[in-house]
């Protein structure tokens, strides 16, 4: 049962936009930081490259899809054509070469979920992760990035919900709650649906970009910057968007019965997918289609506990957005 809330928006809503956009302001990492990813970006490139001349990085994440805060790791995948390519081997090797030029606290994680190495540049103190032949991250990752040039509400809403996330601790995969990822799909989800739209579905759109990776093939529109009038009929300010927001996740999602999909920028059954019951560790208590991977649930980490404390943060959140004088900081008060 969905359980349906007819409250009515605040009536000084929009003026509290300036107080959100400040701190959206103040997350968004400075230019400085940006090349120091660069510059630690080539380091790796020509430390990979003087052994395996045809492999080629890429960034991928939030310090690649224009998500990312101030201050956060880089996340690097190398691209390496080799049929017979042993990752547990190739890591340790890679591993090798990263000690030998000078970086530090390299670590390889051969039996993680997704194998990488982990490393710490003294140069420019940031840490970085390094995993192997990972397109598809590469790929959903412009995805991302180009949603946020359409409209620029998507990248600050982003913020605002991952820096709640963060700050009420459900943003942490490993203890059963959402990954960054998983609320970027929900924001860009969450626009496409808005009446008049802000963000179209770039993946039924004509295709411009086309590439398989990993057996999929993803293909959608990416001439993003011929889509920036798209949302401006819509008049939405980003308090208004982000009251409706948790209102939505609230009150309004059918948890039962949907997923959400920005691959079709609608809904579709649970039935339809057959993520109706627990299989092995997935349990599908809420449900992000990923857009090219489409067999994978962003919330099959959440679990029957989780869940609750997902939805009682919500239930917080819509609350504070409603009633509270000052949301924008009682919003993100520490857990
Ligand atoms: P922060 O590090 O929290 O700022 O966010 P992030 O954008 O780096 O996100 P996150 O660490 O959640 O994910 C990194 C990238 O991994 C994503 O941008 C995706 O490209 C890719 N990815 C693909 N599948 C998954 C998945 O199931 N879970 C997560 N977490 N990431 C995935
Ligand atoms: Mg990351």
């Amino acid at each position: 049962r969905i359980r349906k809330r007819a409250v009515l928006c605040r009536r000084d809503i929009d003026a509290l936009s300036p107080s959100f956009l400040s701190i959206f302001e103040s997350l968004v990492p400075a230019e400085e930081e940006k090349a120091k990813q660069k510059q630690l970006f080539q380091l790796l490139q020509n430390l990979v490259n003087r052994k395996w001349p045809n492999a080629k990085l890429y960034l991928y994440g939030s310090c690649a899809n224009t998500f990312g805060f101030s201050k956060s790791d880089i996340d690097v995948c190398l691209a390496i054509d080799d049929q017979d390519l042993n990752k547990s081997d190739f890591l340790l090797e890679l591993a090798d070469i990263l000690v030998s030029g000078n970086l530090q606290n390299v670590q390889a994680l051969t039996h993680a979920r997704v194998p990488i190495v982990k490393l710490m540049d003294p140069i420019t103190g940031l840490s970085c992760d390094i995993c192997v032949n990972n397109l598809l991250a590469v790929v959903n990752t412009k995805l991302l990035k180009d949603y946020a040039q359409v409209d620029i509400r998507l990248r600050q809403l982003v913020f605002i919900v991952k820096h709640w996330a963060k700050s009420r601790r459900v943003n942490e995969t490993y203890q059963g709650t959402l990954s960054s990822y998983a609320y970027v799909l929900m924001c860009i989800h969450f626009l496409q649906l808005r009446r008049p739209a802000i963000l179209p579905c770039l993946q039924a759109m004509n295709v411009t970009y086309n590439v398989t990776v990993e057996n999929t093939n993803c293909a959608y529109f990416d001439q993003v910057e011929r889509l920036r009038e798209f949302g401006v009929r819509n008049k939405e300010s980003i308090a208004r968007l982000l009251w409706s927001f948790f209102q939505y996740w609230a009150y309004h999602h059918d948890y039962t019965n949907d997923v959400i999909s920005i691959r079709t920028g609608s809904f579709i059954s649970k039935e339809a997918k057959d993520w109706t019951r627990r299989i092995g560790n997935d349990r599908h208590l809420i449900c992000i289609e990923d857009p090219f991977n489409i067999s994978h649930d962003l919330g099959r980490v959440v679990d029957k506990y989780t869940i609750k404390i997902l939805r009682e943060e919500f239930e917080r959140a819509a609350e504070i957005m409603q009633y509270d004088p000052t949301p924008s900081t009682t919003l993100f008060q520490l857990y």
